[in-house]
């Protein structure tokens, strides 16, 4: 059972440290970026998700550590990139230099390339998972990582950069980039449970999701505005430097703080439906929303 988040975040920790590989005769440069961008901190949101909703679907948290740790990993890939010159171009992540600038923009990239693939190495490796639900879990990361997911999404993000989107195109975009990551995060800690795909309880732990995910970019947009750099650990104020479109600018910022709880409430809403034990995944779509962690 898991016993409170700390105790996970460091579970977590310890868990992708172990799936990391640390010597090639090879690559080092790059597998020395993978470590960097994976262990260089993170609030490991998307990890705690898949173990508190396999547990909430009455499966043992620690068979769904490895794809608790895959989602790390796309996450992780995912910033590397992300901060890279041809994208935001940010130079701080984590509070540190991003992965670009300690290890230059080739390691950078292939980190992330690696990092890619090392995600569904570990979901292909894991025990007590049936080879029918790694083969749903599977299918369901690449699409959430992929172009109908958070590579999609971060395409519209750079070619809407300038552009004024309305707020069902952002939302798209949201959901995309961010979202899908975070609703399949859900599904992949159900399925790891053993859950039966038709059920409700399944569909609403995957809307909890969507709801949960377009919150957590909504936050994080606002946050772009109103914290500094250190306090983000990465450039504050990227957003309005680059022009991109986000929830304070098109709605301003008091009613992106209530589209983020009203969106908080109608998933804590949907996991009381669902009927299972859904306390821990409560404490991390409140932490995940109002940043207590
Ligand atoms: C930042 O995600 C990028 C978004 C998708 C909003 P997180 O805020 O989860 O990043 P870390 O890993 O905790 O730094
Ligand atoms: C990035 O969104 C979402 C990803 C898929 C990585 P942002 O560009 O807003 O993330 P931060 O603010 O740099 O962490
Ligand atoms: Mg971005
Ligand atoms: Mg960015
Ligand atoms: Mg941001």
């Amino acid at each position: 059972m898991i016993s409170d988040l700390s105790a996970l975040q460091l579970q977590i920790e310890a868990s992708l440290q172990q799936h990391l590989p640390t010597k090639s005769q090879i690559a080092q440069p790059m597998l020395d970026a993978m470590s960097y961008a994976v262990m260089g901190g993170g609030k490991r949101l998307r990890p705690m998700l898949v173990c508190a909703s396999c547990e909430a679907f009455g499966g043992d948290y620690e068979t769904a550590m490895p794809a608790a740790c895959a989602f790390e990993f796309i996450h992780a890939y995912s910033l590397i990139h992300d901060d890279l010159p041809a994208m935001d171009d940010d130079a701080l992540r984590h509070g540190k230099p991003s992965t670009h600038i300690a290890f230059g923009e080739a390691n950078a990239i292939l980190a992330g390339d690696s990092l890619h693939s090392l995600a569904f190495q570990a979901i292909s490796e894991a025990q007590g998972i049936s080879a029918t639900n790694k083969l749903t879990i599977i299918s369901l990361l690449s699409k959430a990582a992929g172009w109908p997911g958070m590579s999609g999404g971060q395409c519209l993000d750079i070619a809407a950069e300038g552009k004024v989107l309305e707020l069902p195109e952002l939302e798209m975009l949201h959901a995309a980039k961010t979202g899908a990551l975070i609703k399949s995060a859900l599904e992949v800690g159900a399925l790891c449970a053993g859950a039966d795909i038709q059920s409700e309880a399944y569909s609403a732990i995957g809307e909890f999701g969507a709801k949960i995910g377009l919150a957590f970019q909504v936050v994080d947009d606002i946050l772009d505005v109103t914290e500094t750099s250190d306090m983000l650990g990465k450039p504050a104020g990227s957003d309005e430097d680059l022009n991109k479109n986000t929830f304070p600018r098109l709605l301003g910022l008091d009613p992106s703080k209530q589209k983020a709880e009203d969106l908080l409430q109608e998933a804590l809403a949907l996991l009381k439906q669902t009927g299972l034990h859904t306390s821990l995944l409560a404490t991390l779509a409140n932490g995940a929303v109002h940043r207590t962690f």
